[in-house]
């Protein structure tokens, strides 16, 4: 009997037989150009290398902060002189014009330069913080925004972006959960790749717009208690399992750079860790870019306790396989002396600098090593805003909507808008946003204004900063409440409080916030809270206050009128939880990819503390793995968010209950918009290995798709999961699909859905 697939095979007709070969043929002839081209670039490689003194070989490990005005002349000076392979943070296209000059005209080699820069979520245009971009799930879209990013930030001369940061982020305090796509290796990984292509561009004429930087190899967002720098412990199944994935998807994608992080990894700082570095990133994946430190994270390595000095932090990093020296000048001082007293080989340079000129060729330097400086983008074109704000709308996540007390209708006579976040261009773009322009951000009230007309808003900040705990504002709040029919409370943390080395221990709304809300609650009016934030908060509390709640991170540029169209149903939310909302910072971690323990928790397990009789004998109450307090659940599952329409999901089916290893999973849901809005759905499928050889978690997210339905209406959703992706690694990095039972879930948030049994069979 003909298969399916077969039935199409024999059904193909000659024209598409055709077609199909000369899809081969194509195919392969750009194999064997890339090929030669590779070839071609290693050739140059070679020639260079073969004439360059050891001085000139150490000059391109160094990348250089670009400094003040005064001392501009003597980094020129070392750039004539072939001492320096890159430099960062200098975005003045006229500067980066000179240096690149000075270097390719000047200097003996003509070696261009590399222009990094945290390019981290926009240039001019800041799109949402990266932890709200993951809430779209829409890696089609974020690559659509790494693109606008590349193109401003490449037409000053920037070449080479320290972004995408791929660290899992399962811990709220860390403020540089910014920064992150949150705590699920497959949506960082999506993410990550899109990002990193949006980077690479689509210009015809050249194939990369800038490199990207896969950062922080590895473990940074593991660090300890979630303080900034801190140590990570992580067991290697788990660095095989969780952290690796993105970089390694990254590293087979074509990524050009990797950068190590502050911390240590296992009692190993990263950046002098060969087992990182050497071992699994160069030697096992076979990774052809370069590695560079992080902002002194050489020099650090003493403070650390793993080195005496500089020169053996030295010795220490390039021969753990880090090839170019972010800031410090550690390799400039001592590599020359150590090669030629034999105490490091000559060949280890080598390597490092044949990596750091592939990436330049590749990156085509040499022919094209300058920005048009008539090409400056220093006015973004419209287009760039909308995909930022498409982007931003796309970001917010409904959490709670009481009564449908979202959307508000446009006919509305009077809007309190209120709090210290509704009107502040600054504080809405968020952390890294060193090139943001401010001119171009539109505030919530501005665009509010802009919608209903400026008479029918009343607004008052109520506090001067989120941080404030003045009061005085509040009497004015009230009273533009009191004469309105329903309050917005922009709320939130300022960018300052989030980001690099702003950790917290409390994680709800910082200043008099909360009593802002409870104080504009009892009036009684329908009360709209926007949480603008980078990391979730612990707002299980305040919430109760509020009839409705979004939840908005910091949208960036185009956040008023983003939050417009959604306030007012012009667009429907249909963010989702990049991250799980802990109840309690006591809670962390907490994450949905947990373990089942022997013991979990369950709602009839569950005692209260209050539910505990006084001296109860030890054994007698539920003795599962929950806090007597909070209990196991989290505030807010990942994978969660609400719409202004509601969802149906029936009708699970499998193709097959029973696989085997070539076979796929084939599964499909129907989906219903059973509201009265259309909506967009992220459907996600989860899936758990039963039993294993090692134990794996109670659900782990392997796809989702966005989908659109117009109300009334029914859609079947399909997925395909080859049974190779059902697997995990062992200690060692081996790869294995085990047979057994397997659960599949689908649904619109970790914590829901239906779900069916499957076997993987031996065979
Ligand atoms: C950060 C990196 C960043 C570098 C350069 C460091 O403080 O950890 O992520 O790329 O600075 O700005």
């Amino acid at each position: 009997m003909l298969t399916f697939e077969n039935h199409i095979v024999l059904n193909i007709p000659k024209a598409i037989y055709f077609l199909l070969i000369c899809c081969l043929v194509f195919a392969l002839s750009a194999c064997e150009n890339k090929s030669q081209h590779s070839d071609a670039i290693d050739e140059k490689v070679e020639s260079l290398l073969g004439r360059m003194s050891l001085e000139d070989k150490i000059g391109q490990l160094q990348l250089m902060n670009s400094p003040g005005n005064d001392q501009l002349e003597e980094l020129e000076e070392r750039i004539r002189k072939g001492r320096i392979g890159g430099v960062l943070n200098e975005v003045r296209p006229e500067v980066i014009q000179k240096m690149q000059l000075i270097a390719v005209e000047e200097s003996e080699l003509g070696i261009p330069l590399l222009f990094g820069r945290d390019v981290i979520h926009g240039f001019k245009t800041v799109l949402p913080i990266n932890i709200g971009m993951a809430a779209t799930f829409n890696p089609g879209l974020i690559r659509k925004g790494a693109l606008v990013s590349a193109k401003e930030a490449s037409s000053v001369g920037i070449n080479w972006n320290f972004a995408p940061m791929i660290d899992i982020a399962r811990d709220p305090r860390w403020g540089r959960m910014a920064e992150s796509f949150g705590e699920d290796p497959l949506l960082v990984t999506r993410m990550g790749l899109a990002m990193m292509r949006g980077f690479h561009g689509n210009d015809p004429d050249k194939e990369y717009l800038m490199a990207a930087c896969a950062k922080h190899f590895a473990g940074y967002g593991a660090a300890e208690g979630g303080r900034d720098y801190n140590s990570a412990s992580i067991p290697e199944v788990e660095l095989w399992n969780v952290y690796f994935p993105p970089f390694k998807a990254l590293k087979d994608a074509g990524v050009h750079t990797f950068m190590t992080g502050f911390n240590e990894l296992n009692g190993v700082p990263a950046s002098g860790n060969a087992f990182l570095l050497r071992n699994i990133l160069k030697e096992r994946w076979d990774f052809k870019g370069f590695v560079v430190s992080d902002w002194a994270s050489i020099t650090e390595m003493q403070t650390h306790g793993f080195v005496a000095n500089e020169r053996e932090a030295a010795r220490k990093s390039m021969q753990a396989g880090l090839d170019m020296e972010m800031a410090t000048s550690t390799y400039c001082n001592h590599l020359k002396e150590m090669v030629e007293s034999c105490e490091i080989s000559e060949d280890l340079i080598d390597d490092a600098v044949r990596r750091i000129l592939r990436i330049k060729l590749q990156l085509d330097l040499f022919e094209y090593p300058y920005a048009n400086p008539e090409e400056v983008i220093n006015n973004p074109p419209d287009s760039h805003f909308n995909i930022a704000r498409k982007i931003a709308e796309q970001s917010f996540v409904l959490l709670k909507n009481k009564n449908q007390t979202l959307p508000l209708n446009k006919n509305i006579k009077k809007l309190a808008v209120i709090g210290p976040m509704a009107d502040d261009r600054y504080e809405q773009l968020g952390t890294w946003i060193f090139d943001g322009d401010t001119n171009l951000s539109i505030t919530p009230l501005l665009a509010l204004k802009n919608m209903l007309g400026r008479d029918r808003i009343n607004y008052a900040k109520a506090l001067e900063t989120m941080r404030s705990l003045d009061k005085e504002g509040f009497p004015g709040a009230l009273q533009a409440a009191v004469n309105s029919e329903a309050i917005i409370v922009f709320a939130g943390e300022e960018s300052i409080i989030t980001g690099e080395a702003h950790s917290r221990a409390y994680l709800d709304l910082p200043g008099a916030q909360n009593d802002l809300v409870k104080e504009l609650s009892k009036t009684g009016k329908p009360l709209i809270l926007v949480v603008m934030t980078a990391r979730p908060l612990t707002i299980g509390e305040i919430q109760q206050y509020a009839d409705a709640v979004i939840y908005a991170w910091h949208p960036g540029t185009m956040a008023g009128p983003a939050l417009a169209d959604v306030l007012f149903g012009v667009k429907s939310p249909s963010g989702k939880l990049p991250v799980t909302f802990p109840k309690a910072p006591g809670q962390i971690p907490v994450y949905y990819a947990h373990k089942n323990t022997g013991r979990p928790p369950s709602d009839e397990s569950f005692t209260h503390i209050q539910d505990i009789p006084v001296r109860s004998f030890q054994t007698s109450i539920g003795n599962t793995s929950h806090y007597l307090d909070v209990g196991f659940k989290p505030l807010y599952p990942f994978g969660f968010g609400l719409s202004y329409t509601s969802f149906e999901y029936s009708n699970l089916i499998l193709e097959k209950n029973r696989l085997n290893n070539d076979d796929s999973l084939k599964v499909s849901i129907d989906l219903a918009n059973t509201g009265i809005y259309m909506g967009t759905e992220v459907v996600q499928i989860y899936i758990r290995d039963m039993v294993a050889s090692i134990t794996r978690p109670v659900k782990e997210l392997k796809d989702f798709k966005r989908i659109s339905i117009d109300p009334g209406k029914k859609v079947s959703v399909h997925f395909t999961l080859p049974v190779s992706e059902l697997g995990f690694f062992d200690a060692k990095g081996n790869y294995k699909v085990e047979p057994g039972k397997f659960r599949v879930w689908i649904g619109g948030s970790s914590d829901s859905g239906l779900s069916e049994d499957f076997l993987l069979e031996n065979e």
